[in-house]
């Protein structure tokens, strides 16, 4: 496995594994990585790229130590949730940080359910499955990509249209992950829940989370994690904004990690034309499944 360099303007490659691009550090290990041994009382935060994944683990983490925000300072966000399946040598291993977590763990992947190490299944662990609308989640990985050179340059934003589309990304299509996890969702113990309803109401998605996790919390330690999770409050808690993250992997000055945290900023980007073309594809892809989402 080789080290990643960083001249200017390189980027860590990516290959297939099953027909899903995945960065070529993660590939290289991916018979480690596939026969990864998931405990019981493990707890997966599972998510596309991008759709709340680490406003997810802050709730998560805040539910788990009953709102005390200074346990959860106590690390990086990439140090408290192993992420199994990010390789970047010599930096990250996150299989090695699972591997040597005391139980019990929470982890974090991104991988589409039909490649899901099977010990987490198995095991009947809980998972958290969050889903983004396909505009914004789009969106928001197009500036990901900008930002992050472990991830392949997105191009243009007209290129990165068709690249999303065509399910050319990292982890895959969007479309065939959040369909594969919304049908495995009621055979295994897992919980659906959309970015968009925990914008809309914090507090009964944080809620609904607890129960999952089995923690029963009063108002008032709820009302804490709704606060200290709040977009403009993670964004300043350097514990959650990724900042800690060396800028030879992500480079905040190129577009910040935590960007706007909002629903609907497609608008910005979309032009009318590339909103029919989104539109209609859209209506295709998404025939085969009665999961909807809010725009
Ligand atoms: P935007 O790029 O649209 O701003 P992930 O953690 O899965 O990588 O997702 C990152 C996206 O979630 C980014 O979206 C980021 O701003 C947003 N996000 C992070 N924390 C958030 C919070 N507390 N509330 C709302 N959105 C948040």
């Amino acid at each position: 496995m080789e080290d990643l360099k960083y001249n200017e303007g390189e980027r860590l490659a990516a290959d297939y594994i099953e027909g899903i691009l995945l960065p070529t550090p993660t590939c290289d290990l991916w018979d480690q990585i596939w026969n990864f041994q998931a405990k019981p009382d493990d707890l997966l935060v599972s998510t596309y790229p991008k759709a709340g994944t680490t406003w997810t683990q802050e709730i998560v983490d805040l539910i788990q130590n009953e709102g005390n925000v200074d346990h959860s300072q106590r690390a990086p966000t990439h140090e408290r949730f192993p992420f199994i399946e990010l390789i970047i040598p010599p930096l990250i291993n996150g299989l090695e940080q699972a591997n040597n977590m005391p139980s019990p763990r929470t982890l974090k992947t991104h991988l589409p359910i039909q490649l899901l190490p099977p010990s987490f299944l198995e095991k009947n662990c809980k998972i958290i499955y969050v889903a983004r609308n396909a505009k914004d989640n789009m969106v928001s990985y197009y500036h990901f990509q900008r930002m992050n050179r472990t991830l392949p340059h997105p191009g243009t934003w007209e290129e990165y249209f068709e690249t999303f589309m065509t399910g050319k990304v990292c982890w895959g299509s969007w479309y065939d992950h959040v369909k594969g996890w919304w049908k495995a969702k009621d055979q295994h113990n897992i919980l659906y829940l959309f970015y968009e309803d925990m914008k809309k109401n914090p507090k009964h998605e944080i809620k609904k989370l607890a129960n999952f996790i089995g923690k029963d919390l009063d108002d008032k330690t709820l009302d804490k994690i709704v606060y200290h999770t709040a977009f403009d409050v993670m964004k300043k808690n350097p514990m959650a904004n990724y900042t800690s993250m060396p800028t030879e992997i992500m480079n905040h000055s190129v577009s910040p990690f935590m960007r706007k945290g909002t629903t609907g900023d497609w608008k910005n980007h979309f032009t009318v034309a590339q909103n029919e073309i989104f539109d209609e594809d859209y209506k295709k892809k998404m025939a085969d499944t009665n999961l909807t989402f809010q725009f």
